[in-house]
């Protein structure tokens, strides 16, 4: 995890704009995280949230607020860890291989940017190791993302 974190520190500092930190956050989570199928950002606009840059097939470009994994994600601000998300209420199919489903809200400052949303095609995917990372390269993403 410490060799991940410095890999994603390096990649990180390279960015001077938004767009390119998360497109390439995006890319670093997909190929280094092994059973994903989509990773990316839904942006917060003032009023939903729209799709940011991802690694994937194409997706919903908006999400209301509380609605799916991640706009109750959004809402409640708090990490949504659904290992069956064909159990999760109101969750949004965008690829019919996603069968578990992680959400990290981001805020900084006080103020809410979006969500890291991240799909597996296994059941169960996010296990407490695999959370953590994935936690502290969004603390990573946060202190490069300018606001
Ligand atoms: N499944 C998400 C929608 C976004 S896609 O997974 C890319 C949700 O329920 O919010």
């Amino acid at each position: 995890m410490k060799n991940l974190l410095q890999s994603a520190q390096i990649l990180f500092l390279e960015s001077n704009n938004n767009v390119s930190l998360l497109a390439n956050a995006s890319a670093f989570i997909y190929d280094m995280v092994e059973h994903l199928n989509w990773v990316g950002f839904y942006l917060y606009n003032g009023n939903t949230l729209e799709v940011g840059p991802f690694q994937g097939k194409p997706a919903c470009v908006s999400i209301s607020i509380g609605n799916g994994v991640c706009g109750t994600a959004f809402l409640k601000q708090e990490i949504q860890n659904v290992p069956d998300v064909h159990k999760f209420k109101e969750h949004i199919p965008c690829d019919g291989a996603s069968n578990s489903e992680l959400v990290i809200p981001l805020t900084k400052k006080g103020i809410q940017i979006g969500v890291l949303d991240i799909d597996s095609p296994l059941f169960n995917r996010f296990d407490p190791e695999t959370v953590s990372s994935l936690v502290a390269i969004s603390e990573l993403i946060l202190e490069h993302y300018q606001i």
